[in-house]
């Protein structure tokens, strides 16, 4: 399974590249407005920092504009995918850009058709919001699992279920038992992934009684 780390942070990305766990970056225009920096100065500073994947997402509305915007933001970097959203234009949008050769992330894809009109139109990943869902009481995770089911029913269709708005461990538990190709997560929740009290607490008794030995390994 591939992790994204969903942030524009520059600092936390170079954190988490620096652990060795991640394989691509998901930004939004929320995401850029937290940062508080120039989009195409920061997308190309994380392009930088990471060979991966790094969508940056399109504010056009209509289809040319969209275009328009998915193919200065391509310029950016050559492992940038632009983000389109699901809609009529979006999806024109991304059966363009793919056409060219240009990674699409089709974002904010709240149910199973709308997958299946992304992967129609060529996208390289499908973006499903498993917490936005969760917060209005449907199933997101049922969600990712029709997904994948109708994809696999389909073996042509090439576009890797990307399992987005993760709000924490155990969303990515469920995508991963499900078999999702890539996770994007916030940074707070990857820190999360590594904790467990035990592991603290066992650690603490290990050390103690090995200083209790006098010994030191080197
Ligand atoms: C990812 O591509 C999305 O922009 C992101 O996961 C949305 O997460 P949120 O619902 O926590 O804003």
């Amino acid at each position: 399974m591939k992790f994204f780390a969903d942030t524009a942070e520059v600092k936390d990305i170079k954190e988490l590249h620096d652990l060795g766990l991640l394989d691509g970056i998901t930004t939004n225009p929320s995401l850029i407005a937290k940062s508080g920096r120039k989009m195409a100065e920061v997308i190309a500073e994380i392009c930088g920092l990471t060979p991966g994947p790094v969508s940056a997402e399109v504010t056009a509305t209509e289809y040319d504009d969209m275009l328009a915007e998915g193919r200065y933001l391509r310029e950016i970097a050559p492992n940038v995918a632009v983000k389109v959203p699901l809609t009529e234009a979006g999806l024109r949008t991304c059966r363009a850009l793919t056409a060219e050769g240009t990674l699409v992330n089709v974002t904010l894809c709240f149910s199973s058709a709308q997958a299946l009109l992304a992967a129609k139109a060529g996208a390289t990943f499908i973006s499903p919001f498993v917490g936005r869902l969760d917060d209005i009481a449907f199933d997101g995770m049922q969600l990712i699992a029709d997904i994948l089911k109708i994809y696999r029913n389909y073996p042509n269709l090439k576009t890797e279920v990307l399992v987005a708005s993760i709000r924490h461990p155990i969303h990515l538990v469920e995508a991963a038992k499900l078999g999702a190709e890539v996770a994007t997560l916030p940074p707070t929740v990857i820190r999360q992934l590594l904790k467990h009290p035990l592991t603290d607490s066992g650690l603490a008794a290990f050390l103690a009684d090995w200083r209790k030995t006098g010994q030191s390994i080197l």
